[in-house]
């Protein structure tokens, strides 16, 4: 039941100084911060997280975003924490993302606006889709090391 998932506040979110209130609300629901890393990530880099989109029409658009400045790693445990943090990230296209969610509030863009003009969408985070992706995009963005194991105030003083 506890699992661990990989959460990128992107490029946008980072210039937008939304690193605080992004990070703010896995804490606020009890999930745990268990690494943290900023990055700006290369070329390479990117083939390797977005592999599964490298051959897909829009992936220079979405290369070109996610290495205009850095992005902030998160690795967050939690009971679920795969599902949850997916649901308060909400639908990766902002236009159908539901307000309450990341997305929903923080960004507005379409697929629409941004297809043929050689642009990704703007949708502030990424996060792990599954339990395969997020083991493996773990490992690809933290090294042993930087994970830590801890326990928060719930812990100590629930149970
Ligand atoms: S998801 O969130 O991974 O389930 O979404 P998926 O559709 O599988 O992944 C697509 C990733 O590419 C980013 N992206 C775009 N997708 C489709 N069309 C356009 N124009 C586009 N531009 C960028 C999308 O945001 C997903 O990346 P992440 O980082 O997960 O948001």
């Amino acid at each position: 039941m506890i699992e661990r998932t990989l959460v990128l506040i992107k490029p946008d979110g980072v210039q937008r100084g939304l690193v605080g209130e992004i990070t703010q609300r896995f804490e606020k629901v009890g999930l745990k911060i268990i690494g943290m890393r900023m990055v700006w990530v290369d070329k390479e880099f990117s083939k390797e997280h977005y592999k599964a989109h490298v051959e897909k029409e829009f992936y220079p658009g979405l290369e070109a975003m996610i290495t205009e400045g850095p992005v902030v790693a998160l690795a967050v445990e939690g009971i679920h924490a795969v599902t949850q943090v997916r649901k308060m990230v909400g639908d990766t296209e902002p236009k159908i993302a539901q307000p309450g969610t990341i997305r929903g509030d923080y960004t507005h863009h379409s697929y629409e606006s941004t297809s043929g003009a050689g642009k990704a969408i703007r949708n502030v985070v990424h996060a792990s889709g599954n339990n395969k992706e997020a083991e493996a995009e773990i490992e690809l963005w933290f090294k042993k090391e930087e994970l830590h194991s801890y326990k928060t105030a719930q812990e100590v003083h629930t149970f």
